[in-house]
């Protein structure tokens, strides 16, 4: 039997009394920003709701409006990104403001915004429906799972989402969610979040309890499956971590277009299949020196594959001046992307 959605205006009573207060949400009857909406999904993809706050406050202090960003140096905006993941994210950040100001204020549907650097089909569906009240359901993590449970829809993750979006994009019928397209996606963003979580689901204080399949037949917290992940190949890096006299360590920036471009990074080997013997490793070493291996591993699991790394120490001998920037260890850790991060965690334990 198809399933039939359940009322979205049940839904949207529920969050006109629960709505979390969030920084980037107005009040009911503000106005809305586009600019800080666009800001807060941008970010909300690199990191959670919790540790967005600050770093979200922080930036629009410094970059209060598009086209106070749109005119901003490219290493200020990097600057202001530092932390905050995939640089390449922050490009299209900056290359998205330039073309927002440039035609004077974003589009205001999916289309205009899709054909923007860095928005795509999620971003362009919650800035136009929070921003512009546009008629459609933007389709997140919590929205699939929200929508698999009430449906019961057992195919696993990622295969089910052309299915899990096209149920969700059926609230659009619904003549309450089209009258609040904005609350109804933050809404259902709410409901993932706070009740119909991943693990133990509060389906109790559920305001769709009696309409959701999974919570009948008892496999809510089972939902959404999973496709098994395919088991990621094992890489192998040497890095060399060269601390000068005033204790600051040797850093230098990635080529700009490739994985973690434009970042920091501890300097080392390439990332290969195979170990490196030390001899081959010392090849890459940024400076002569009376190199020694630590004790241990560092990993990191990038989507693609897993990386062990090894870590070599020494002191800058002499004058000698290798290429690179020179930061104090507080402000590596600050500027280093996360895989970088665990070589000083290892240097440090
Ligand atoms: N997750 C992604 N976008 C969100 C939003 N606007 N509110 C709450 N959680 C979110």
């Amino acid at each position: 039997m198809p399933y039939t959605l359940p009322s979205a205006a049940d839904l949207l009573a529920w969050y006109d009394r629960h709505r979390r207060i969030l920084p980037w949400r107005a009040g009911p009857g503000q106005a809305r920003d586009p600019y800080r909406i666009w800001l807060s999904e941008v970010m909300l993809q690199q990191t959670t709701v919790a540790a967005v706050g600050p770093r979200y406050a922080r930036f629009l202090a410094r970059f209060p409006s598009v086209q106070a960003l749109a005119a901003a140096d490219w290493a200020e905006v990097a600057e202001e990104w530092a932390g905050l993941g995939y640089y390449a994210r922050a490009r299209n950040l900056h290359a998205c403001a330039k073309a927002v100001a440039a035609a004077g204020d974003f589009p205001d549907d999916t289309v205009g915004l899709e054909a923007l650097p860095g928005i795509g089909r999620y971003t362009a569906s919650a800035v136009a429906a929070i921003a512009f009240d546009a008629p459609v359901v933007p389709v997140d993590g919590n929205v699939e799972r929200v929508a698999a449970r009430l449906a019961a829809i057992e195919d696993p993750l990622p295969g089910a989402k052309p299915r899990l979006t096209a149920l969700a994009a059926g609230f659009m019928a619904d003549p309450a969610a089209r009258a609040r397209p904005g609350d109804f996606a933050q809404a259902l963003f709410d409901l993932g979040a706070t009740i119909c979580t991943p693990r133990n689901p509060a389906c109790a204080l559920c305001p769709w309890q009696d309409r959701c399949t999974a919570r009948r037949a008892g496999i809510a917290a089972e939902l959404p499956r999973k496709s098994p992940k395919a088991a990621r190949p094992l890489r192998h890096g040497a890095h060399f971590l060269l601390t000068d006299a005033r204790g600051r360590i040797l850093l230098r920036r990635r080529p700009d277009n490739g994985l973690l471009g434009g970042m920091l990074e501890v300097p080392g080997t390439p990332w290969r299949t195979g170990p490196w013997p030390e001899a081959e490793a010392l090849a890459h070493a940024p400076a002569e020196a009376p190199w020694r291996l630590l004790p241990g591993l560092a990993r990191h699991g990038f989507t693609h594959f897993e990386l062990e790394m090894v870590l070599y120490t020494a002191a800058l001998p002499g004058r000698a001046v290798p290429e690179g920037e020179w930061q104090s260890a507080d402000a590596a850790r600050a500027a280093l992307p996360s895989v970088m991060r665990r070589l000083l965690d290892l240097a440090a334990a």
